[in-house]
C-alpha cells in the first residue's frame, strides 16, 4: 500500500513530456508473443500495468530485455502454460492472453481477468469471435488446433475485443473481416506492428480486413500518451498554471481540447500541446467510443469542471464509470449522479483524504488534490502508476508538492 500526500495550489510550469501510451502498449507486448523470431519495442512506459504484461509473456517462454527505450522480446523458447491466476487477476489486458496464446499454441485457459473494476466487464465479444474462428470451449479452456478466418461482427466497438480480432487474424491463414471495429488511435500502434511482421491489414469506413499467416519479428514506436496528456493539462488548469505537454498527437485528444475550447480556454497545439484558461464556462462531456470524447478523460474532467463552473460527465461506455465521485467528494467536489450521468456543481476544492478507486478515479483525486489549499493525502497510489510512467518526478518538475510514500 503507498500514499501520495500534495500540498495542494502550487501552479503547474513547464514543459512535460508524456511517456508511452499504456493502451498502446499493452496489445504489443501480448501480440509479440506470437511472432516468430525476435522483435523491438521502442517507448514502453514505465508502468506497472507493463511490468505485469512482461511478466505473462515471460511465463509463456518470451525472453526480454530491456536496454534503454528499447525492449527486446524473443519467442524462439514460446511454450504454453497455463498463465498465473495472481498476475492474471491484476492486469485487465490479460485478456490479449486469450489472442495471443490461441494464435501461438492453439491453446489458452481463461478466467480471472484483473484490472480497474469500475464496472462489469464482460468478454463475450472475445470469446465469439474465438468461437467464430474455430476456437472449442471446454471448462475453463480454449483450443483450436487450426485457427480458420472469419466475417466477423461486433455489436458494438470494443477496443480490447478489436485487438485479439487482429492478434488472431494476423497469424490465421486466409482474409478476416471485423464489422463494427473499435477505431481507438492506440489500435494504430498495433496496426503497425503486425503489419511490419508481415500481416495486410487494411481498414475502411466500415471495418478491418486482415491476411494473415506465418509472422516473423517486428518493430513499433509505441505512440505518446494522450490521456497522460489530458491529465497534465487538466492539472495545468486546476493549478491555474501553464504547462506545455509534449509528445501527444493534439488530433487524438481533439474531442477534450474541442469542450475546452468551447468553455473558454486558449488552446494552442504549434508546438506541443498549451491550454490556458482564466475561467470555464460549464462543460457538457460525454464520452462515447472513438472519435468522440474518450471515457478515460471523463474522470478526469470531473474534478475540472467542479473547480471552475460546473457541468456534466455522462459515459456511454462504461454505464457505471461514477464510482470515483464518492472520493473526489472527501475533497470537497459536489455532485448529483442521475440515471443519464453526473452533474457536477460547482465547488471549493479542500483538501482531504481520498482513494483511488480505480487507476482513473486516482488521477482525478491527485488533481482534485493539487487544487486544494493545504495537504491531502491520496491512498492506493500504487493504482495510479500502473498506467502514469513518473508521476511524481513529473509534478515535481512542474512545481506541485508531491511526495509518494509507502505505507
Ligand atoms: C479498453 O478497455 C481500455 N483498456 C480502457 O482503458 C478503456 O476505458 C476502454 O478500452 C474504452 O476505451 C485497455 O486498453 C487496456 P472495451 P476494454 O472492450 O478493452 C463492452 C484505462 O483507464 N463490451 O472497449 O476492456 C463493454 O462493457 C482503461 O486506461 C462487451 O459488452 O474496453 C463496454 O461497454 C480503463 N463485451 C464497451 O464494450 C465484450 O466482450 C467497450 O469496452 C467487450 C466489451
Amino acid at each position: 500500500m503507498s500514499k501520495f500526500i500534495i500540498r495542494g495550489k502550487n501552479s503547474l510550469r513547464g514543459t512535460v513530456n508524456v511517456a508511452g501510451s499504456k493502451n498502446a502498449a499493452l496489445p504489443v507486448i501480448f501480440a509479440a508473443l506470437t511472432l516468430f523470431g525476435s522483435s523491438q519495442i521502442i517507448g514502453l512506459p514505465d508502468i506497472g500495468d507493463v511490468d505485469i504484461a512482461l511478466r505473462l509473456i515471460e511465463e509463456q517462454g518470451a525472453s526480454i530485455t530491456r536496454q534503454g527505450s528499447v525492449t527486446y522480446i524473443n519467442t524462439d523458447r514460446a511454450s504454453y502454460k497455463k498463465p498465473s491466476p495472481e498476475l492474471v487477476s491484476r492486469l485487465r489486458a490479460s485478456t490479449y492472453l486469450i489472442g495471443a496464446c490461441l494464435s501461438r499454441f492453439g491453446r489458452v485457459d481463461v478466467g480471472g481477468y484483473g484490472g480497474c473494476a469500475f464496472c462489469p466487464r464482460p468478454i463475450d465479444y472475445h470469446l465469439a469471435l474465438c468461437g467464430a474462428m474455430g476456437a472449442l470451449a471446454n471448462g475453463d479452456s480454449l483450443t483450436a488446433a487450426r485457427l480458420r478466418p472469419t466475417v466477423y461482427k461486433f455489436p458494438k466497438p470494443s477496443v480490447g475485443a478489436t485487438v485479439n480480432f487482429l492478434i488472431l487474424a494476423a497469424s490465421t491463414d486466409g482474409e478476416s473481416r471485423l464489422l463494427n471495429p473499435a477505431r481507438e488511435p492506440h489500435i494504430d500502434t498495433l496496426v503497425e506492428f503486425l503489419r511490419s511482421a508481415g500481416a495486410y491489414i487494411e481498414r475502411d469506413g466500415e471495418g478491418i480486413t486482415v491476411r494473415g499467416g506465418t509472422l516473423h519479428g517486428a518493430e513499433v514506436t509505441v505512440r505518446g500518451d494522450a490521456i497522460e496528456a489530458g491529465t497534465m493539462l487538466a492539472a495545468s488548469l486546476i493549478t491555474g498554471g501553464g504547462i506545455r505537454v509534449m509528445g501527444a498527437d493534439p488530433a487524438e485528444l481533439s474531442p477534450f481540447l474541442a469542450i475546452l475550447r468551447r468553455a473558454g480556454a486558449t488552446v494552442d497545439t504549434e508546438l506541443g500541446i498549451t491550454v490556458r484558461a482564466e475561467g470555464l464556462s460549464p462543460m457538457l462531456v460525454i464520452a462515447d467510443a472513438y472519435p468522440a470524447f474518450p471515457t478515460d478523460l471523463g474522470p478526469i474532467t470531473a474534478p475540472l469542471l467542479a473547480a471552475f463552473s460546473g457541468g456534466h460527465v455522462i459515459d456511454r461506455v462504461w454505464l457505471g464509470r461514477y464510482g470515483y465521485l464518492s472520493e473526489l467528494a472527501k475533497l470537497g467536489v459536489s455532485y448529483v449522479l442521475g440515471e443519464k450521468g453526473a452533474k457536477i456543481l460547482p465547488s471549493r476544492l479542500t483538501a482531504g483524504s481520498a482513494a483511488a478507486t480505480d487507476l482513473r478515479g486516482g488521477a482525478a483525486c491527485i488533481l482534485a488534490a493539487l487544487g486544494a489549499e493545504g495537504y491531502s493525502e491520496i491512498h492506493s497510489a500504487e493504482t495510479v502508476l500502473r498506467g502514469y510512467a513518473d508521476l511524481c518526478k513529473k509534478l515535481t518538475a512542474l512545481g506541485a508538492d508531491v511526495e509518494y510514500s509507502e505505507i
